[in-house]
């Protein structure tokens, strides 16, 4: 399991959701923290390590087990609020674009063991929450740039896609 780059196709594969029969997932949910951590990141949806499963992790924290949630087949039920503020996605290393997102969303998930939650969010939790769920929509940062970011970071983009191809 290792972390996969913009451009790679896996990143827009459909997702399919986890069922309780999915092998070795402890296992596979201890090696995405690590993956995270080891990066700097404080959330990772399971397309970004190239398994295309409804699945994402964070913490706000970006560190201590405490704050460690698992989203499993998760469900944005409503959304309210806006507010405005920079992201980045360890998918596009180097970007960092200003993306408007609610303020507070309420969320019905299942936790590793498939108890079903649902559970509001606000704030910095809830701007991490809504760009992993569109990780698992097939969404990225750049379906969300405006034409005057995409220009400003177009040599950035360009040496990602370079990178992928060679
Ligand atoms: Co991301």
């Amino acid at each position: 399991m290792d972390l996969i780059y913009y451009p790679n196709p896996l990143l827009r594969k459909k997702n399919r959701d986890l069922t309780p029969d999915d092998g070795n997932l402890p296992e596979k949910i201890r090696q995405m923290f690590e993956i995270m951590y080891r990066n700097k990141g404080v959330g990772l949806a399971a397309p970004q390590v190239g398994w295309n499963v409804r699945l994402f992790i964070a913490n706000p924290e970006g560190g201590g087990a405490e704050r460690e949630k698992v989203f499993v087949n998760p469900r944005i039920v409503s959304s309210s609020g806006s507010v405005s503020e920079a992201e980045g996605c360890l998918s596009f290393p180097g970007l960092y674009i200003t993306v408007n997102r609610g303020l507070e969303v309420d969320v019905e998930y299942r936790d590793a063991d498939f108890k079903t939650h649902r559970e509001t969010f606000n704030g910095f939790m809830a701007r991490i929450v809504q760009h992993e769920y569109d990780h698992l929509e097939g969404i990225l940062m750049i379906h969300r740039i405006s034409q005057a970011e995409k220009v400003r970071n177009k040599r950035l983009l360009d040496e990602l896609e370079e990178r992928y191809a060679s």
